[in-house]
């Protein structure tokens, strides 16, 4: 087990490259079990939740080849097998294997998804999704099976803005018979570049990226290219941190489109933005102003990008307030943030952020990727030496962040953790 060391006060300056987007990777992977030839994506990030779906496609027969950041799927001689455990409790995005093997092989067996822990996190919209199109969906010691005879369109309206279980439902829908209407469908970027791989392969998709989706179901779909679209969330950490602990930072390969909301906050803070076509300035400002966010679903605030943003505030002179609608539970950081000197407390749904506060270095765990994001940007802020535990969180969705942070400045290192260590680690 690794620890993430930092010293924090290094000013940080220069260029930084965003990879693939993670969210966007975890279910373009499983929409290629759809295909009947192979297909390459093209960009996809360096990190452990990719690697582990690759895994998983191979353990049901797809042939998986990766040369110079690109990966082919062959997906001609997968079966129909059920996962029920193993590698599918290590993420959430495992559930995009019901959607995919459902619309291919009108069954599936999948065990319920892993992923970070920030709340209840149900799939109940996925499941009347799959019902809605002609499955039977039962929940049998802790996977679910579903089996469907035949799979015909339907018009499914989504209770809650699902990111999910729009995806989900696009999956086993673009082989139904006839047309299915999803309403009241998320709108997230990651949507739209999964109904563009799904379209590339020959399916009918009208609307992604609106709150209503049609589809025209395909008997057949063929491989092809594409070509990932980059994370707007790595690419929104990096601005925070860049906000915190920069000098001058440019972040590379974005679409600032995808990132407004961010951009309209740091701004308000008075942070000085400037975007380009792909690339996002983050300027320096001594003085920050405090502002309150709440998450919403796409366009709004993501709750992805809460926890870094919470750490961000902790510099700002006043006090904010950071509101989590869509997660009831993602504030695990604020404890670990306390460690190092931060004024916050939690109400409800709300934290409440006091500055400014000088962080300082402690020894803190990362208990999800978001807020191993947070500490990792507390650490660069901080006075001292910051040892960040739970590394096997940041490395489900940050590809080669050392080597990155290290490019602007930082002084970051990756340390292997002693017998005593993790022995003292497992009884905190
Ligand atoms: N929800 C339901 N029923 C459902 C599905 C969702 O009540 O059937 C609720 C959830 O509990 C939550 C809200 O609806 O309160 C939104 O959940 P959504 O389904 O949109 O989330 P998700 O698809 O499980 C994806 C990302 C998350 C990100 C959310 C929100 C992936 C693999 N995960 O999760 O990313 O926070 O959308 O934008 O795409 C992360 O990257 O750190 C991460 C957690």
């Amino acid at each position: 087990m690794e620890k993430l060391k930092i010293a924090g006060g290094y000013p940080l300056k220069g260029t930084i490259k965003v990879s693939g987007a993670k969210n966007s990777a975890v279910a373009l992977i499983p929409a290629t079990i759809l295909a009947e030839s192979p297909v390459t994506i093209e960009g996809l990030p360096e990190i452990s939740d990719v690697r582990t779906l690759t895994g998983l496609l191979e353990e049901i027969g797809a042939t998986v080849t990766s040369e110079d950041g690109e990966i082919t799927v062959d997906p001609r001689h997968m079966i129909s097998m059920p996962l029920p455990n193993g590698r599918v409790k290590k993420l959430r995005a495992s559930y995009y294997l019901m959607g995919a093997m459902l619309g291919r092989f009108k069954k599936a067996v999948i065990g319920l998804p892993g992923g970070c822990h920030l709340g209840p996190r149900p799939i109940d919209q996925h499941i009347k999704g799959f019902e809605a199109l002609g499955a039977k969906v039962t929940n049998e010691q802790g996977a679910i099976y579903l089996r469907a005879d035949e799979l015909k369109g339907a018009r499914i309206y989504l209770d809650v803005v699902s990111v999910g279980a729009t995806i989900n439902i696009m999956l086993a829908a673009v082989k139904a018979k006839g047309r299915t209407i999803i309403e009241n469908a998320a709108k997230e970027p990651e949507i739209i570049d999964v109904a563009t791989l799904l379209t590339n392969m020959g399916a009918k998709i009208k609307g992604a990226g609106t709150d209503v989706i049609r589809i025209e179901g395909v008997d057949h779909l063929s491989g092809c290219r594409h070509t990932i679209i980059p994370d707007r969330i790595e690419a929104g950490t990096f601005m925070i941190l860049a906000a915190a602990a920069g000098e001058g930072v440019l972040v590379d390969n974005v679409i600032p489109h995808h990132l407004e909301s961010l951009t309209a906050k740091l701004r308000e803070m008075g942070i000085p933005v400037e975007t380009g076509d792909e690339q996002i300035f983050i300027g320096k400002a001594d003085k920050l102003k405090p502002v309150d966010i709440k998450t919403l679903v796409y366009p709004g605030f993501p709750t992805d990008l809460q926890q870094p943003f919470t750490t961000l505030l902790t510099r700002a002179e006043g006090t904010s307030i950071v509101t989590d609608t869509i997660y009831s539970a993602r504030f695990k950081h604020i404890d670990e943030l306390r460690r190092m000197s931060a004024n916050i407390k939690v109400e409800g749904r709300s934290a409440i952020v006091n500055g400014p506060v000088r962080l300082q270095g402690a020894k803190v765990k990362a208990s999800d990727l978001r807020a191993g994001a947070a500490l990792v940007i507390a650490g660069l802020m901080a006075e001292g030496v910051t040892e960040v535990t739970g590394v096997e969180h940041i490395d489900r969705g940050y590809s080669c962040l050392v080597e990155k942070l290290t490019g602007l400045g930082a002084a970051v290192w990756r340390e292997g953790m002693s017998e005593k260590e993790m022995e003292h680690l497992n009884h905190s």
